[in-house]
């Protein structure tokens, strides 16, 4: 049938419904999110600062220069000049410019990180410790404040924690599929977490961010000296700080991928989402 020849007053199939706003974050949610962003962002530049002092990681109770390291960032003498090395294991990766050795004040010099991804961007460890744990008291209190609040709400319960249904190995390895050819949820389903957003989000607020406050704790001697299990737990503390830089990394890395599916997946109304409490669905259910 045409539109012509619709019965007066009838509105044609194709016709746009019009959008709705629904509830999607809380204002705890949201307001500890932003906290964390702001609070990451600074603990990593002021944490790559600290690192720069001694660019080297161990294992075991005990690491200074002459220990093997599983990780170094290097600045080597060459008859070209200085060059930027990174030794994992076994690896070399030439890193001249980015990691090792790279651009001071317009010439080459030995740091771990670049001035661009530290603070403050000169060297200076002591001024980078008093920011990093003034943020990292910040860091966990507000981190503190989310999970008691997702608790006591039963946001963990309700909006986090995977139904048994969701584990099915066939309905992960669909959503796996799905998210692999960038096909997000629609309609009533575009309105919840699907299991893989659960997963990673559980594994970030409830394993690496925990992991990260209690491997920075086991570092500082006033507080492992109270709590001593943590240096048996983690194994000394060139372990600890070994740990907390993988753990950074890996949140780096889920940061990066995260970044990536809130821009290809509706970036505005994610991002209004995080910012207002609303997201926006067709009247029919449809995610806009
Ligand atoms: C330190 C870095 C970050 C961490 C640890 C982090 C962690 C998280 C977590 C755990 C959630 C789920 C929150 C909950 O419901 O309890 C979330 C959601 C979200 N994050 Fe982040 N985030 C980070 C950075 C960012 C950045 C830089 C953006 C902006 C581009 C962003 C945008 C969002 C949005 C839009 C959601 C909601 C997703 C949805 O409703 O499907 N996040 N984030």
């Amino acid at each position: 049938m045409t539109t012509a020849s619709l019965p007066p007053g009838t509105l044609p199939q194709t016709a746009p419904s019009p959008r709705r706003l629904v509830p999607r974050h809380s204002a705890l949610v949201r307001v500890t999110h932003w906290v964390n962003v702001f609070c990451f962002s600074l603990l990593l530049m002021t944490g790559a600062q600290i690192f720069n002092a001694h660019p080297r990681l161990y294992w075991g109770q005990y690491g200074a220069d002459n220990d093997p390291a599983w990780l170094s960032l290097d600045a080597l003498n060459s008859n070209a000049g200085l060059r930027g090395v990174v030794h994992l294991g076994s690896l070399t990766i030439a890193s001249t410019g980015l990691l090792g050795a790279s651009k001071e004040d317009g010439a080459l010099a030995p740091r771990g990180f670049p001035a661009w991804l530290t603070i403050p961007s000169y060297q200076d460890l002591a001024a980078g410790r008093r920011w990093h744990l003034f943020f990292a008291w910040l860091f966990a209190i507000n981190g503190a404040v989310y999970l008691i609040g997702g608790l006591v709400s039963r946001h963990f319960r309700r909006d986090l924690l995977p139904t048994k249904g969701e584990l099915a190995p066939a309905h992960l390895a669909q959503e796996v599929l799905d998210h692999a050819k960038l096909h997000f949820p629609k309609g009533e389903a575009a309105r919840r977490y699907n299991v893989l957003q659960k997963l990673t989000y559980m594994g970030v607020a409830f394993v690496l961010l925990p992991l990260m406050v209690l491997t920075g704790l086991t570092m500082s001697p006033g507080l492992d000296s109270a709590f001593h299990v943590l240096l048996d737990v983690f194994g000394g503390r060139p372990s600890a700080r070994s740990l907390h830089f993988i753990c950074a990394s890996l949140l780096v890395a889920f940061v990066v991928v995260h970044v990536v599916m809130v821009l290809v997946s509706g970036v505005w109304n994610n991002l209004r989402s995080m910012v207002t409490g609303k997201y926006a669905i067709d009247a029919d259910g449809d995610a806009q």
